[in-house]
């Protein structure tokens, strides 16, 4: 390749040998591939039974599959994946992903037990869904969440500090399929 920037091919060559190398590991893990696009996994959450206590636990060692596959690291090559503005800039995002399901956790016996003002406020009106391309941050849902135990205290919105620390990582959002997630960007770069 005679791409002028030394980086790209570099990049390009790493993602390819990942790409393959990730094709594998995913299959063995048997992770269900996820669609490319960024899309809420409507769990619905089993109605009253969820034990808080066991979300609040950190977890320092997580040996489940669900989190990290051990084949590829995305911070390998996303570095500060915190600062990227649609992850800083998360709580727009929460209810578009999240809506749908946030009474059964909040409210009630065995939950967090929040009143309906804590994200209706008073006058009550509906928490409002945004796109998430502008600057600034619109839900109440930042004003919680930072890492556990502190789930009370603020995340300010940030999608990696809110999922990392409980266990849910990238590809969670992202899927797992690294060759569908970066088709896009590789077809650029290959451009250049
Ligand atoms: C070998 C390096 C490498 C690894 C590992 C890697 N990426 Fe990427 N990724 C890139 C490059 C290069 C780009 C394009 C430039 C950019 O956006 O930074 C990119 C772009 C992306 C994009 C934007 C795609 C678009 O079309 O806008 C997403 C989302 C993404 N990566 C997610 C992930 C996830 C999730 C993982 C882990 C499963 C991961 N990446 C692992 C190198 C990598
Ligand atoms: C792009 C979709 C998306 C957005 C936006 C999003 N989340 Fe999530 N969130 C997920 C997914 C997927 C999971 C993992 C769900 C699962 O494992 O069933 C998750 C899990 C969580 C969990 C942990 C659940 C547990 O099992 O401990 C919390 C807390 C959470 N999200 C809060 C938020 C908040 C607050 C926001 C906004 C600042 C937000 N999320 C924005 C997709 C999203
Ligand atoms: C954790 C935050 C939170 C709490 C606490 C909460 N709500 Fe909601 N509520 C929401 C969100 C977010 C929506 C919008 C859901 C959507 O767009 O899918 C909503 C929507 C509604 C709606 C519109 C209809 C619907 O279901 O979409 C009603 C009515 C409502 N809530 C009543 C209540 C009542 C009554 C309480 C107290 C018992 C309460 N909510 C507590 C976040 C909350
Ligand atoms: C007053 C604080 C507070 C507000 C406001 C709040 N939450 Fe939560 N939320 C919590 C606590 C506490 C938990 C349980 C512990 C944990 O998972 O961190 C929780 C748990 C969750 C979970 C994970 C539940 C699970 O499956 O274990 C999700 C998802 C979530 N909240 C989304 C939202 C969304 C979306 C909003 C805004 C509409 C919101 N929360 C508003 C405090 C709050
Ligand atoms: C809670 C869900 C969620 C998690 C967890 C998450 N992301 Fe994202 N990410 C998003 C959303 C939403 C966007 C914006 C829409 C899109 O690009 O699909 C985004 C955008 C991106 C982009 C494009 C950045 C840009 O400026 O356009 C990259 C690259 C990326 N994520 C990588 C990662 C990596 C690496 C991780 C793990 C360290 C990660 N994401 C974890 C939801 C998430």
């Amino acid at each position: 390749m005679e791409a002028k920037d030394s980086k790209v091919p570099i990049y390009i060559a790493i993602l390819v040998a990942v790409i393959l190398i990730a094709a594998g590991g995913y299959f063995i893990l048997g992770g269900p591939s996820k669609p490319t696009k960024v899309a809420p996994t409507s769990t619905p959450a089993p109605s009253t039974t969820v034990t808080e206590t066991t979300t609040i636990t950190p977890t320092p060692v997580n040996t489940s599959v669900v989190t990290a596959p051990a084949t590829i690291k995305c911070e390998l090559c996303h570095t500060d994946p915190q600062n990227y503005p649609p992850h800083v800039n998360g709580g727009k995002l929460c209810i578009n992903c999240h809506g749908s399901q946030v009474h059964n956790i909040h409210i009630g016996p065995g939950t967090v037990g929040r009143d309906c003002q804590t994200c209706h406020g008073f006058p009550p009106t509906i928490p409002t869904v945004a796109n998430g391309t502008g600057p600034g941050h619109y839900a109440v849902c930042e004003n919680c969440h930072a890492p556990p135990p502190d789930s009370l205290k603020p995340s300010y919105g940030n999608l990696i500090v809110i999922h990392l620390s409980r266990g849910k990582y990238c590809t969670n959002c992202h899927g797992t399929d690294i060759g569908a997630i970066h088709a896009a960007a590789l077809a650029n770069l290959t451009k250049k």
